[in-house]
């Protein structure tokens, strides 16, 4: 194997950070992209007569362009710069193929490239989160094989006998995708941008959302706390509070995710004793889940006060605290009869974004400044009192967003249930529209708040990259590494 990985002998010194790099100023680029998209939806629902007339820019077709450029595009390049650094200097070994490498780097940009234009356009499966046709679908899953070549083969020929346990969540991530993209994507083609699913009726449905809640399982869960479990003790310089719980809530964790699906499918035709015990098992993970949040929080014990001044560590910290709440909310509005109050609210948006903005957009932003300038032969990023801007700015739109989208959503499912004494309804549909206006446009403001953060992000690299150089890191020689440090 190890001839794939090299073609020259200065290869064998150095680490492969072109692949990182690309992926890394990929992750920001979509991550502008994706969030403009969603403060244009955000403005649609608050002004419903924006882009009239113009189908490509309608709500329809840009909400899967916003979602698949959020997850997949920033969350994924994200993902795959931080799992091919990791992978890296954990195993004291360069990527076992830089051809590969580079096929996933390219294809994946390919994927992206073939979402922006064929969602606009109208193509769609018509399942949430899985919306590429098939011809993206198969490109997909040659992209995700090299993905997978390169991470396990880079593990095999590891110079270090430990794998991490940062490898393990970004193992368990890329597994699983394959797996539920496979099975969830089976389709018989009808002509060259349609398909019919190979399921039908509810199972089409149980299916679905067994991938659908496996991706943020997955997707957005194992392969973050990837990131939590490397860059958390990097940047505070302490190893992991407890390196047993780490391995304990891993098993726990991905056994779990995988029987809470039929909590999306609650009062459905699925039947009754499915959706129990897709609520059992949510119930169930709040434990490895906040065990998870415990471990990256109490990294910090004895070095508390650096949280005051370096706001990168603050973007990790407080990503975390935002994950122990939306994990905290999943299991109780997968209770059943929150469920009917919350179902089709904004509250469940609400919930989404308190996962996606605070968790998932906060461990991201702190794991790529930390690593930026390292890849650009730099000791810091540009400017300090730049990611202290970006910190206060989009926290502020977080709280914005969700707290906008919680009163929303409570206030919607108490309109929708409220009956007069003869049993009609109290309010129209439309009524509780009105109400909600208010806080759409509250919501807009947050996002823009957000994607502003996002784009000072965007400067402070871009300056960071002028001021440096690409610079591939010498591998160093193998020292006795102790297994709770990320040592390199
Ligand atoms: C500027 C930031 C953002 C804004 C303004 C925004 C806005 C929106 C809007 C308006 C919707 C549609 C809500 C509805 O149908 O009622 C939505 C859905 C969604 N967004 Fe965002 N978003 C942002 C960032 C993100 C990020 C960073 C992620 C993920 C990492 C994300 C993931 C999602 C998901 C998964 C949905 C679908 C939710 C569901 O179907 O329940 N968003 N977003
Ligand atoms: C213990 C962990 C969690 C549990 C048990 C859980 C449970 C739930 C429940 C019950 C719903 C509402 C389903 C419905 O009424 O349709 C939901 C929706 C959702 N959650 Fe979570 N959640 C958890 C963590 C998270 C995290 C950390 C994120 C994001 C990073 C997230 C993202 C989402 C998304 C995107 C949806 C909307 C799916 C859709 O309808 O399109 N969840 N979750």
């Amino acid at each position: 194997m190890a001839e794939l990985s090299v073609s020259n002998s200065s290869q064998h010194t150095e680490y492969n950070y072109t692949v990182v790099r690309q992926f890394a100023l990929a992750a920001v680029l979509w991550g502008v992209v994706g969030m403009a998209v969603g403060c244009w939806i955000a403005a649609q629902l608050a002004w419903p007569q924006l882009g009239q007339g113009v189908e490509w820019l309608s709500y329809g077709r840009l909400r899967p362009l916003h979602t698949n450029a959020v997850i997949f595009a920033f969350g994924g390049c994200a993902l795959f710069a931080t799992s091919y650094y990791v992978v890296q200097r954990t195993c004291n070994v360069r990527l076992i193929s830089d051809k590969l490498a580079a096929f996933h780097f390219w294809g994946w940009q390919l994927v992206i490239v073939a979402a922006a234009i064929s969602l606009p356009m109208g193509y769609t499966q018509g399942k949430e989160y899985a919306e590429l046709e098939w011809p993206i679908d198969v490109l997909i899953t040659f992209t995700w094989l090299a993905y997978a070549a390169v991470f396990f083969g880079t593990l095999a020929i590891r110079k270090v006998k430990h794998i991490y346990v940062a490898n393990w969540f970004y193992g368990a991530f890329i597994i699983a995708v394959a797996l539920l993209h496979v099975v969830n994507s089976a389709a018989i083609p009808a002509g060259w941008m349609k398909s019919y699913s190979v399921y039908a009726g509810v199972q089409d449905a149980m299916v679905q959302w067994w991938y659908g809640h496996n991706a943020v399982g997955f997707f957005l869960t194992a392969g973050f706390l990837g990131m939590m479990y490397y860059y958390i003790p990097k940047q505070v310089g302490r190893p992991v509070y407890s390196y047993r719980l780490s391995i304990v809530h891993f098993w726990a964790l991905i056994f779990t995710y995988m029987w809470a699906g039929p909590h999306h499918l609650h009062y459905t035709a699925l039947p009754d004793w499915t959706q129990s015990i897709g609520m059992v098992f949510s119930l169930i993970l709040l434990a490895p889940s906040w065990g998870g949040m415990i471990n990256g929080i109490m990294t910090l014990s004895g070095a508390w006060h650096k949280l005051r001044d370096d706001p990168i560590l603050r973007f990790l910290i407080v990503s975390l605290s935002f994950y122990g709440m939306s994990t905290f909310e999943g299991p109780m509005m997968s209770i059943k009869t929150v469920n009917a109050l919350s179902h089709y609210t904004d509250w469940t948006i609400g919930h989404v974004h308190s996962g996606a903005l605070g968790w998932v957009g906060f461990i991201t932003m702190g794991s790529l400044y930390y690593m930026v300038p390292r890849l650009f032969g730099q000791i810091h990023m540009h400017s300090k009192q730049a990611i202290e801007v970006h910190f206060w700015v989009s926290t502020i739109g977080i709280v914005l967003y969700i707290a906008a989208m919680w009163i929303a959503g409570v206030m919607q499912g108490l309109m929708w249930r409220d009956l007069n004494p003869d049993g009609t309804l109290t309010y129209s549909f439309v009524e509780s529209v009105k109400a909600t206006y208010p806080y759409y446009v509250v919501r807009f403001l947050g996002g823009v708040l957000y994607v502003t953060g996002m784009l000072v992000m965007a400067w402070n690299v871009w300056m960071t990259i002028r001021a440096g150089r690409a610079v591939n890191a010498k591998i160093p020689p193998l020292s006795s590494l102790a297994h709770a440090v990320p040592a390199h």
